[in-house]
């Protein structure tokens, strides 16, 4: 079971999967933003300046934010990580999976620079970014679910493999499009989903609360004077 491999004191976290800070703010008076994760697309489609915009969500948010190295060397890569680091202190640095991706997270680890391995497909991609000294693994649900598999089949491998090997790399499920992924990586136990705002609101949601809250404020008013 997905719950016994909790230690006391883990809990899952969720991060706003997106770089618009209104939406951030909301979400985070809400109790539903303990951290933030961003991508190029998502940096568009705010529409603003990249360094501007990571700034900005940096001081509205204590939480981890991971902004995505554009570089396609390894060098390129440690390069940009070293300069997101001074944008904020709580900037994690997103790194592509790939043979210089995981050059450049072994070297930011050992400067003890906090990385996530995006663009994740396969257990196999995880258990490779965890031994380069991955922080977070992200591994992508939704798009796996757009070509056919099963994708959180992957994050309940990469669960097993991370138990047993003791990897302190946190799983981070990606690409989230409906409430039922955050639930199913819950009952996996991942350590975060990252969700997109419009999800995230709707995690609360239940016809029964609402019409439940509407009764009892109508049946309040009879002996409430
Ligand atoms: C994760 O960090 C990515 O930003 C994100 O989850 C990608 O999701 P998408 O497949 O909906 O673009």
């Amino acid at each position: 079971m997905g719950g016994d491999y909790l230690k006391i004191g883990d809990i899952m976290e969720f991060f706003v999967d997106s770089a618009d800070t209104e939406l951030i703010k909301k979400a985070y008076s809400m109790g539903l933003c303990d951290g933030c994760t961003t991508n190029p697309s998502l940096i568009k489609q705010a529409g603003k300046d990249h360094k501007k915009v990571v700034q900005e969500i940096s001081s509205l948010i204590p939480g981890p934010i991971s902004v995505e190295a554009l570089s396609e060397t390894a060098e390129g890569m440690v390069k940009e990580g070293e300069e997101y680091i001074t944008w904020g202190k709580n900037i994690v640095v997103k790194i592509p999976m790939c043979p210089e991706g995981m050059k450049a997270v072994k070297i930011l680890s050992k400067k003890k620079i906090r990385t996530n391995v995006t663009l994740i497909f396969s257990p196999l991609q995880a258990l490779i970014a965890a031994k380069a000294g991955a922080t977070y693994v992200s591994p992508f649900v939704g798009r796996l679910d757009d070509i056919g598999h099963v994708g959180m089949d992957i994050i309940a491998q990469i669960k097993d493999i991370f138990v047993q090997y003791d990897f302190e790399t946190k799983i981070l499920a990606a690409s989230i499009r409906h409430p039922t992924h955050v639930l199913e990586a819950a009952l996996i136990g991942a350590d975060v989903a990252t969700v997109p705002p419009d999800i995230l609101f709707k995690l609360s949601n239940h016809p029964l609360t609402d019409s439940g809250m509407k009764k009892f404020l109508e049946d309040s008013k009879a002996w409430k004077k």
